[in-house]
């Protein structure tokens, strides 16, 4: 079997040290999302999943003049929306999302008009325009709760993630409206090969984020974001895992329990075994030193559409207490 580089042994003593002095130096902070490598998430101050990045951004940001954020685009703006007196920087503006991409703020406006009397949920893998089109947001992580927070016949949009939203719809017992949406990463997970998985090690729980596919879904032990599949894995008396969702979760689950073994599952069509978010891995250890020694890039957006976004981020916020 071909060996991916999971994870990036490429980090070197002198390179910590060169990012924790320049760190110091700049008065910065360094948050980071479970999917990124696992060395740039062992010299972050915080690691958490969409919900807490956003919860914790502004305490997290503290006094800091400079909040980096080891993630994808859509949670550096989120940042900047929530801490708009900080510059927020990014290791790579390039590190995007397909779901995002999946949902063009130009046609989602057109699906939202044609729905005037729906209210418009929307996941925060969006961008800031998405966001700013949206009655309220969830992440994986909140999304049930606020979804059941609405009336039982309340006329609902979902957008963009298909998955998530059939999901959250089968669980509600809702029939909200979905936009056609999905990630890349987590649609190349397959019922086959978590059942082969399981035919191997029958007692391994199968755990599952939501943005699979239905049959994927349907073969989990725990639907859930990433910090409830990590909470649960580091919990259970189970020896042995199986994991469908994106590989930098690993990294967490082993750290926090080393005697137990994590299987990740492989994408259905590679032989490598696992399933990497190539957006996330762009924050790379060298890429967060330039980034902090050059002070760029830098996460700039346009202050009427932060404005617009901010109403349905608190509003996700307030609801997620
Ligand atoms: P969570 O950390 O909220 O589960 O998010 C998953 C994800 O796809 C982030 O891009
Ligand atoms: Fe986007 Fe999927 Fe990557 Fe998450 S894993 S950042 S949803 S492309």
């Amino acid at each position: 079997m071909t060996q991916c580089n999971c994870s990036n042994g490429a980090h070197t003593a002198a390179l910590r040290d060169e990012i924790l002095r320049l760190k110091k130096e700049k008065n910065a902070v360094i948050l980071a999302h479970y999917y990124v490598d696992g060395a740039v998430q062992d010299i972050a101050d915080y690691v958490g999943d969409s919900l807490a990045l956003a919860q914790k951004a502004a305490a997290a940001a503290g006094d800091a003049d400079i909040v980096v954020m080891c993630g994808v685009h859509f949670m550096g703006e989120t940042v900047k929306v929530l801490c708009p007196d900080k510059r927020v920087l990014m290791p790579d503006l390039e590190a995007g999302c397909s779901l995002a991409d999946s949902c063009p703020a130009d046609a989602f406006a057109e699906f939202v008009a044609a729905h005037p009397d729906h209210t418009v949920i929307s996941y925060v893998n969006t961008s800031l325009a998405v966001k700013a089109l949206s009655d309220v947001l969830v992440t994986s992580g909140n999304a049930h709760k606020i979804v059941d927070s609405f009336p039982k016949d309340a006329k609902l949009i979902f957008g963009p993630d298909r998955n998530l939203g059939a999901y959250i719809n089968s669980v509600t017992g809702r029939d909200m409206l979905l936009w056609d949406g999905a990630c890349h990463v987590h649609e190349r997970f397959s019922a086959e090969a978590i059942a082969s998985l399981k035919a191997e090690h029958p007692d391994a729980p199968v755990l599952v984020h939501p943005e699979c596919r239905r049959p994927v879904v349907l073969m989990a032990d725990v639907v859930g974001s990433t910090a409830v599949l990590l909470d649960y894995a580091l919990r259970s008396d189970a020896k042995e895992f199986i994991v469908a969702t994106e590989s930098g979760i690993l990294h967490k689950m082993r750290a926090g329990a080393p005697g137990k073994t994590f299987i990740p599952v492989p994408p259905e069509d590679s032989t490598c075994g696992c399933n990497d978010c190539g957006y996330m891995k762009l924050n790379t250890l060298e890429r967060l030193r330039d980034c902090l020694r050059d002070e760029a890039p830098e996460i700039v957006i346009d202050q009427a559409t932060a404005e617009a976004a901010l109403k349905p981020i608190n509003r996700m916020l307030e609801l997620s207490k």
